[in-house]
């Protein structure tokens, strides 16, 4: 981190001390300024890459507690409620309760809603907890017609919804909803060694097989591997809920999950989203709360056959 501030300064030192030096040198050490220049960029690239390095090997640990995040008391509290030797705590303001399931170290994590807090949250779960994996559930709105009230989409993979480019269009030629071209997030890439923006965030191979291994425990709907869409968005127009599905594949939206995964990929933690539909506009179906406690029970079976499986 020092590193990083020194070498900004030192960049900073080298264009002012290049503007106050007169014309008549110019060429001459214009060309010794530009090379110090380029050091201290390199420098401080080298800086930030060692930092963002050693933040994924520091903050992964593969025998830390299981991260189960939901974003309002209706998609915690059963969770919650099954922990023993639960201890309340604080994340920044976020609530959250570490404990044990069924003898695996279990932290429950209330994100409260929406992307900026799911994100604030996870990050700050991630650096306090160092979580062998992280589990973002709760409630969801239908955007698949094959999908009702109470069924559960696996995240095989998300997307941020709203991170969209629209086509140029003049005043008053009206706006067409359609005319978007998806761009991404961006999230720290380790090969690259930065910041890249990617539109898809696939969930980690493990987690999902968890997930598929204890389907059967589930008799409330169905389960289906599917996309999430997330942004800060409720959306009642059927005609948009049918287009985001035909654009991205996406199975159903609600507000969290990308966010999560977001952090998940800065931070090198497994990472899955697991929605249940709690309303679909396309069968006029509202918002069911039980649906909160339904989801819970299956994510905790899926947290307990993850944390078997590597216990083996
Ligand atoms: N659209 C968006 N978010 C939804 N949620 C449930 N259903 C929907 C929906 N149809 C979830 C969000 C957020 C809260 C408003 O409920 O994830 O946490």
């Amino acid at each position: 981190m020092k590193k990083t501030v020194l070498a900004f300064l030192l960049a900073g030192s080298m264009t002012l001390s290049m503007t106050a030096i007169s014309f008549a040198e110019e060429t001459e050490v214009s060309t010794e300024a530009e090379t110090a220049a380029d050091t201290a960029m390199e420098e401080m690239t080298e800086a930030v890459t060692e930092a963002a390095g050693s933040y994924l090997t520091d903050c992964y640990d593969p025998n830390g507690p299981i991260l189960l995040e939901g974003a309002m008391s209706l998609e915690t509290s059963e969770m919650i409620a099954a922990l023993e030797n639960a201890e309340e705590m604080y994340v920044g303001p976020y609530y959250c309760v570490s404990g044990t399931y069924k003898g695996y170290p279990v932290v429950v994590l209330r994100t409260e809603q929406e992307s900026a807090n799911a994100g604030a949250s996870t990050a700050l779960a991630i650096e306090k907890f160092h979580p062998c994996a992280v589990i973002n559930q709760g409630t969801s709105g239908g955007h698949d017609p094959e999908l009702h009230t109470f069924d559960i989409v696996l995240g095989k993979n998300s997307v941020a919804s709203s991170a969209w480019k629209s086509t140029p269009s003049a005043e008053g030629e009206g706006v067409d909803y359609k005319a978007i071209e998806m761009q991404g997030v961006y999230s720290y890439d380790p090969e690259a060694g930065e910041f890249t923006e990617k539109v898809d965030y696939p969930c980690d191979e493990e987690l999902l097989a968890a997930a598929e291994s204890v389907t059967d425990t589930y008799t409330e709907g169905t389960i289906i591997e599917g996309v999430i869409s997330t942004s800060n968005e409720w959306n009642n127009q059927i005609d948009r809920m049918l287009y985001l599905h035909e654009l991205t594949g996406s199975s159903c939206e609600e507000m969290e999950t990308n966010a999560a995964a977001q952090m998940c990929a800065n931070y090198g933690i497994p990472f899955i989203g697991i929605r249940i539909l709690s309303n679909t506009g396309i069968y006029g179906e509202d918002f069911n709360p039980e649906t909160g406690a339904a989801c819970q029970g299956y994510v905790l079976n899926v947290a307990e056959a993850y944390m078997a499986a590597k216990a083996e």
